[in-house]
């Protein structure tokens, strides 16, 4: 997986989207307010399907309020000093977006009131899903490698480091009340019992026609022809859509038309002895 980068506290950053003082400013000065919601993943995991349910649950599935910018001015990396622009125009509750890891994150959230919604991808298909990604998102050198590209992302050179330190961080706060997480394949299961469930967390008080406004406008389908969710605003020597969509496929088990029998095997020892002192067990660990 080839990009410009460095690292910060062993973790890897694209030098096109990041620098270290942007990386440090989000650890160290970001301000966070007690009202804000942090919308946190690995990328790959279903970023910008929770930015879609959390900004349409903002609006009470209110689409024309919604969705009247685009999914990068709505919900923000705040990682990314180029977004501060729009994070300092957002309209309370923030509904902020981020990639960090639990060590990186920014210290004046540990000191608040804010909340956390962690969304988890079953991590094979986070590697085909950003397999496909290093296609259309030019600051990768895309490669036809899959073999290198899994053992790229076992060892942590994918962007955002390890997928396996980035879970076992955050699931340090899966007992803390201001942290919320779902796995994309839930979501993909049952979208409204989802979207329930992070209503009831955030504390906000949707009636049964507007939870299902919700749903209707946060399906695969409905943010595939929604071009405020689809990424086809995005420049094409940034985002080169013709080579492949940002909404791809939208599916869980997509990886089995990618990975060998060899290679799942290969994964699955690796996974065992990376995930075996996390003591939790996901949704994907019996179908996989
Ligand atoms: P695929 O590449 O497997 O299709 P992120 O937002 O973290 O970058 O994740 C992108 C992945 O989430 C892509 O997966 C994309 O298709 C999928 N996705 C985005 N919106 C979705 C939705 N409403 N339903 C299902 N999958 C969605």
């Amino acid at each position: 997986m080839s990009f410009d980068h460095f690292d910060y506290k062993g973790v890897r950053f694209a030098k096109e989207l990041h620098t270290e003082e942007s990386v440090s400013c989000a650890e160290n000065e970001f301000e966070v307010f007690d009202d804000d919601i942090y919308n946190v993943t690995y990328p790959k995991s279903g970023t910008n399907w929770m930015i879609e349910i959390l900004n349409l649950i903002k609006h009470k599935g209110d689409v024309t309020k919604s969705d009247v910018l685009s999914i990068q001015r709505r919900s923000p990396w705040y990682e990314e000093a180029t977004f501060h622009e729009y994070i300092d125009k957002m309209d309370p509750p923030r509904i902020i977006t981020s990639h960090l890891p639990h060590h990186i994150f920014a210290k004046s959230f540990f000191k608040s009131k804010a909340k956390i919604i962690y969304t988890i991808r079953n991590p094979r298909d986070v590697i085909v899903s950003l397999f496909h990604f290093t296609k259309i998102l030019n600051l990768f050198t895309p490669t036809e490698n899959f073999q290198n590209f899994i053992e790229d992302f076992i060892q942590g050179k994918a962007m955002f480091g390890s997928w396996f330190d980035h879970i076992k961080g955050w699931m340090q706060m899966k007992d803390d009340k201001r942290f919320f997480f779902i796995t994309y394949e839930e979501l993909l299961q049952d979208l409204r019992g989802g979207v329930v469930r992070i209503c009831k967390f955030g504390g906000q008080e949707l009636d049964d026609a507007q939870i299902d406004l919700v749903v209707k406008h946060s399906t695969f389908k409905s943010m595939k022809e929604n071009p405020m969710s689809n990424w086809s605003e995005m420049p094409s020597e940034i985002m080169d859509l013709s080579k492949g969509a940002f909404m791809r496929k939208g599916i869980s088990g997509d990886w089995k038309n990618h990975f060998t029998v060899a290679q799942s095997e290969y994964f699955d020892k690796i996974y065992q002895e990376k995930m075996k002192d996390l003591n939790m067990s996901f949704f994907w660990e019996q179908s996989s």
